[in-house]
């Protein structure tokens, strides 16, 4: 794995987000010229740790911890400009360079505070049947996009444009603050202050569509980073709770402007067990002791927000999908230093539903949440696999283990990750 060529890799998670894609990204990064972000926007947290040190990544593709990297938020990027300023702030007043290796898609959407706004309109709406959102205005935005009313980084780099389009989506977003008895949003106060936040946006704006077909051509070496998780996704997921975008291998395509027949590997980033934050079906939670355990001993917490994660054991019946719909050639499975004191571990291999056993997902989330895992139990191998640098080194309990969720996944294992750090991380 290492050393051979990967040429166009898309990484993505391949359940409910927080898979630990950003360590993963982060290792392979080290192989590639360029990092690309291309779904989502600063909804998604990647957690990279560098020696001593931690960062929480946002918008700004993980490369950007690795020096001479190029770093592009892709045009399927919904960009919060306000949050990528602070975010590049806080980089470089932590030492990293931010200075001609990162580049923002003239083409991407921009988040703006109308959208953080009726994000939290709309889950106050919803009541109990809230999304559980991160609150950034992420579904707003795309909402604009598909809507035809968004506005983009290019327009914001001209003021007239921005001006004329902001005036109507204010005008638009006030109706309904009107209505619901909000505080109305200030055309010229926005204005202003966007003037200000394009002044300092433009050196990172290029067209980074021909730019990343160029180096494609010339045989650059690019990951397209992949935010959220198969099971959030907006068409294959647990829709209605899912994020606004594609964040499978598809949204790669589209996100980047990269071909799909340029694309030769698709990494996919599972736990070895699961976790999701936010609402919605979830077959394998753990309710009980065990899932406490499992949130306290993997430091479940979400990266973005703080939320505590809701855990459970690996389902395969929803990795295969995710699998499927990526198709996944690589496997990469992280956290396994969670399982070392558990003695028992369980899997699920299928779903019962209506006294029926099924294999496949149901795409009705309410006959997702009657069902009920049927479940396959492992002996733990009850000893700290922190050290181990080769596959070979783990115990044979632990190989049998990732060998059946590789197996029962339909993919191939490909990298196994035994801590946050880097060093922590066996190639097979
Ligand atoms: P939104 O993306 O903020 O609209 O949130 C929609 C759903 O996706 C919620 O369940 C969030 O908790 C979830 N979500 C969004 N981004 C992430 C992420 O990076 N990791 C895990 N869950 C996420």
């Amino acid at each position: 794995m290492v050393g051979h060529r990967m040429a166009t890799t898309v990484l993505v998670g391949a359940q409910w987000g927080d898979e630990g894609k950003g360590k993963i990204i982060d290792v392979l990064t080290e192989q590639s010229d360029v990092v690309v972000r291309y779904q989502g926007g600063n909804n998604a947290g990647h957690t990279v740790e560098v020696g001593p040190e931690k960062y929480v990544l946002h918008l700004v593709p993980s490369g950007i911890l690795y020096p001479g990297k190029l770093n592009i938020i892709g045009n399927g990027v919904v960009v919060d400009p306000l949050a990528l300023l602070e975010e590049i702030d806080h980089l470089q007043k932590r030492g990293i360079t931010v200075n001609g290796n990162l580049l923002v898609s003239d083409r991407a959407h921009l988040v703006l505070p109308y959208h953080r706004l009726l994000d939290a309109l709309r889950e106050k709406q919803k009541g109990k049947g809230k999304i559980g959102t991160t609150g950034r205005g992420i579904g707003p935005a795309y909402a604009d996009k598909v809507g035809r009313t968004g506005i983009r980084v290019v327009d914001l780099m001209s003021p007239a444009q921005f001006a004329e389009k902001l005036r109507f989506k204010v005008r638009e977003t006030n109706e309904i603050a009107r209505t619901f008895g909000l505080k109305l949003l200030s055309f010229q106060n926005i204005n202003e202050q966007y003037l200000e936040v394009a002044r300092k946006l433009k050196r990172y704006v290029a067209d980074t569509i021909k730019l990343l077909n160029r180096f494609e051509r010339d045989g650059k070496e690019i990951l397209l980073e992949g935010a959220q998780g198969a099971h959030l996704d907006i068409d294959f997921g647990t829709y209605p709770f899912v994020t606004s975008s594609n964040t499978t291998a598809g949204g790669a395509c589209t996100g980047t402007g990269i071909p799909p027949h340029r694309i030769n590997r698709v990494v996919g980033v599972m736990k070895a067990y699961t976790t999701r934050v936010g609402e919605g079906p979830f077959p394998t939670e753990l309710h009980n002791d065990q899932g406490t355990q499992l949130r306290e001993t993997g430091r479940e917490f979400g990266a973005t927000t703080g939320r505590p994660r809701r855990c459970g054991w690996f389902d395969a019946v929803a990795t295969r999908y995710a699998v499927m719909v990526n198709g996944i050639d690589e496997l990469a499975v992280t956290k396994m230093d969670v399982l070392d004191a558990l003695p028992k571990i369980k899997v699920c291999v299928a779903y019962k539903l209506n006294g029926k056993v099924t294999d496949s997902m149901p795409a009705d989330v309410e006959l997702l949440n009657r069902c009920v895992p049927v479940y396959q139990e492992f002996d733990g191998w009850m000893t700290s696999t922190k050290d181990a640098r080769e596959f070979d080194q783990l115990p044979k309990k632990a190989r049998t283990y990732l060998q059946k969720l590789a197996q029962l996944s339909g993919s191939k294992l490909s990298i196994v990750s035994v801590g946050a750090r880097r060093e922590e991380t066996m190639f097979l």
